[in-house]
């Protein structure tokens, strides 16, 4: 395909009422990322994103905000008054920026957001090869109520007479199957033409951009219809409903995708997986586990229900056992995590090492086969390797103002209990004493204990009943 004859315009200016949501529609996320986001994805792949105009409008700024570092152009709807209308902006940013009119313009919408690349160049193509003024990508899903419905000329035709929206139809073509997805090819001299006659004589009193086949067709021109190979790809995202729906068919996609390069996902309908999460051979994913952002795990581990991991990267041959949080953690090969341990930004968990029941981590390097096993808060930490840090321990990094740093070395003992207020350091070899205050730096080698010496007062429980009452 010559892309050089082809721009996108993508509708993203609607305001999504149906959704009943504050945030614009196509900033709502699927498969962990927002609409809007997949759609442009899908379309960088067919022409550059200096030939990609989106038609922004209802929350103008976080919508370009959000979509902005892709490179892309952005075209003001500043009112919302239809998809026609939203094409007619196009058309007035073409006139007044001198930009050179493409020759095909291909439109979709923000709001169906599992278009494949593929099927937006077979569009194009079959709009080359049919020399159509406008092809329509079409489907025919289970339920097409509230969907613009397509009219051939006949059955087995590619010609399409007209598209007529939901709210218009008459009784007897309320059962027409056939879907209009929002996605069209335009011979944009043949879109331009029409636009400027459009009306908001119709149910919504909008520009529909629909109408525009009609007209086409009144004017001998060839209006042809394409089928998706699947549904799915272009459904609509209209409720907060149909949104799960897609996202459910986006992460089923994603962990049919993982399976295939050798990861063993039980229940995978349990698991929610983001689209760019990527896991090596091997590994094993239990029930109900969130894997999002850009985590990465390696081959080998095995990822225990009830884990929720994000924008994390693990090495291989690791467990994490269930009920882990991670956020922005990364950790080394062959270590152990959990059960319910939260590993907050800035973890870095090294190689072989054990983060046990109910810790919580944050800025911490933890050395190679360096053991937390039980009840520890770690916080503002470099922790040196084969340290034992025993249950109960904790760094006190926070003075109410500033938050200061305890470095321990290698082979360090911490006993149980033990309290270490920062800023402190605890150096190679040292053992703490259970239950001490640690307020001053322990040199390597030596034995810290702070806290106070045990009394024991023999018989003092029965000389207490014998004194009087
Ligand atoms: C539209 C089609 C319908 C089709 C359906 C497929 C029309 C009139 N109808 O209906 O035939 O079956 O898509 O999903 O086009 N938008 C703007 N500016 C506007 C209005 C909308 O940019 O003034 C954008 C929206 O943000 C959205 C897209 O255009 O991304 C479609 O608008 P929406 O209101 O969702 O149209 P539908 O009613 O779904
Ligand atoms: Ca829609």
């Amino acid at each position: 395909m010559d892309n050089k004859a082809f721009a996108i315009a993508i509708m993203a200016a609607g305001k999504g009422t149906r959704l009943k949501s504050k945030r614009p529609k196509v900033l709502h996320e699927i498969g962990g990322r927002a609409l809007l986001l997949h759609v442009i994805a899908a379309s960088e792949k067919v022409v550059p994103a200096n030939q990609i105009y989106c038609i922004i409008g209802h929350e103008a700024d976080s919508v370009r905000a959000a979509v902005e570092s892709t490179g892309i152009q952005f075209v003001l709807q500043p009112e919302q008054r239809g998809t026609g209308h939203a094409l007619q902006m196009v058309k007035a940013f073409f006139a007044l920026s001198g930009t050179s009119i493409p020759e095909n313009l291909l439109v979709l919408s923000g709001d169906v957001p599992l278009i494949r690349p593929e099927t937006i160049a077979s569009i194009c193509e079959a709009h080359l090869r049919e020399k159509a003024a406008m092809t329509i990508l079409t489907a025919v899903p289970p339920d097409p109520t509230g969907y613009g419905r397509i009219f051939r000329v006949a059955p087995d035709r590619p010609e399409v007479t007209a598209i007529i929206e939901q709210k218009s139809l008459t009784p007897d073509q309320l059962a027409t199957p056939e879907i209009n997805s929002g996605i069209y090819c335009f011979r944009t001299s043949a879109l331009f033409d029409k636009l400027d006659l459009l009306n908001t004589d119709n149910a919504h009193g909008e520009f529909y951009l629909t109408d525009v086949a009609a007209m086409l067709v009144s004017d001998r021109q060839r209006v042809i219809a394409v089928q998706a190979e699947s549904v799915d790809e272009v459904l609509g995202a209209n409720t907060i409903a149909e949104m799960m729906h897609l996202d459910a068919a986006m992460r089923l996609a994603t962990a049919k995708r993982l399976m295939a390069s050798g990861v063993t996902i039980f229940r995978p309908e349990t698991s929610v997986i983001d689209s760019e999460v990527t896991i090596g051979p091997d590994t094993v994913i239990e029930p109900y586990v969130q894997l999002l952002g850009s985590t990465r795990i390696g081959s080998d581990c095995r990822i225990r229900s009830y884990s929720v991991i994000q924008n994390s990267s693990l090495g291989d041959n690791i467990t994490v056992r269930n009920g882990c949080i991670m956020d922005s953690a990364v950790i080394a090969e062959g270590a152990i995590i959990g059960p319910y341990s939260h590993l907050r930004p800035e973890s870095r968990i090294g190689a072989g090492a054990h983060v046990g029941n109910f810790v919580e981590t944050k800025k911490v390097t933890l050395g190679a086969g360096s053991k937390a096993n039980h009840l520890n808060y770690l916080g503002d930490a470099a922790i040196g390797e084969g340290v034992n840090i025993g249950a109960g321990a904790i760094t006190c990094n926070y003075d109410g103002v500033h938050k200061h740093q305890t470095t321990i070395g290698d082979h360090v003992f911490v006993g149980s209990d033990s309290t270490l207020v920062a800023p402190v350091t605890i150096e190679s070899g040292a053992y703490v004493a259970a239950g001490s205050c640690i307020t001053e730096d322990v040199p390597s080698g030596s034995l810290a204990l702070g806290r106070a010496r045990q009394i024991v007062k023999p018989d003092w429980v029965a000389n207490r009943k014998k004194q009087p009452q």
